[in-house]
């Protein structure tokens, strides 16, 4: 499962990617407003510091087909080729897909809150399908079942798009569509600082140090000792 990070704050990217086996990055409208720049400055930022291979997904913001079409253009040249652009699932959201893809613009479908949705940015050539788990669930129904019936259909369509989840609110959820063998997940760094969140943890590497330091005296490590 490809690992993302949900955010466009250039001091949290750098922070998990230090940290943690990153894929890449996605941003939606909301994150960039909330990162508060020049949408341009912030994601040639974010591009340089996660370089032209790895994943960036962009918003469209038209809401018309051809407007959409438009904006992914920008932003590929913009941003590169390993940039896919996100494309909201709606009736001109679908037809952007099938013209961009004519075109060897890869899409995300995105705001899926519902399989039929996914089910459409598959069909319509989309690269990944992105539904919202937390906002599903916040509307009184499973986000987590709602896309594993979205794998569901993928796989028995043999549709190549991959699911990319979104919109978690603890790790857990993360974990339970690992298991299920999705093909992403894009998480918010609030979510991936609670992956590995539990005090037996932390005391247990802490007994080890200073098990060890008892031993061979504070501070000292296997590098001063070797
Ligand atoms: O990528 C979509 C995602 O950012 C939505 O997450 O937390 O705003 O529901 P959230």
């Amino acid at each position: 499962m490809r690992l993302l990070i949900d955010d466009a704050d250039i001091g949290e990217i750098k922070r998990l990617y230090d940290l943690y086996p990153v894929d890449g990055v996605t941003t939606n409208p909301s994150i960039l407003a909330k990162a508060n720049r020049k949408p341009f400055d912030v994601l040639k930022e974010i591009r340089e510091f996660i370089g032209r291979e790895a994943d960036l997904h962009v918003q469209a913001i038209a809401k018309d087909a051809e407007g959409m079409v438009r904006d992914a253009q920008a932003i590929v040249n913009a941003f590169g080729e390993a940039t896919f652009v996100k494309v909201p699932c709606i009736p001109e959201g679908f037809k952007a897909m099938r013209l961009l893809k004519e075109k060897g613009i890869r899409t995300t479908g995105t705001a899926i809150y519902t399989p039929m949705q996914a089910y459409l940015a598959a069909k319509s050539g989309a690269s990944y399908a992105a539904p919202y788990i937390n906002r599903i669930d916040d509307m009184g129904y499973d986000g987590i079942h709602v896309t594993k019936e979205i794998q569901d259909i993928f796989e028995v369509n043999h549709f190549e798009t991959m699911v990319l989840a979104a919109s978690f609110k603890n790790s857990q959820q993360v974990l339970e569509l690992c298991k299920y063998g999705v093909g992403g997940a894009t998480v918010a760094p609030a979510v991936m600082d609670k992956f590995v969140n539990n005090v037996a943890i932390t005391a247990a590497v802490d007994v080890f140090v200073k098990d060890f330091e008892h031993l061979a005296g504070e501070g000292v490590t296997m590098a001063e000792l070797l």
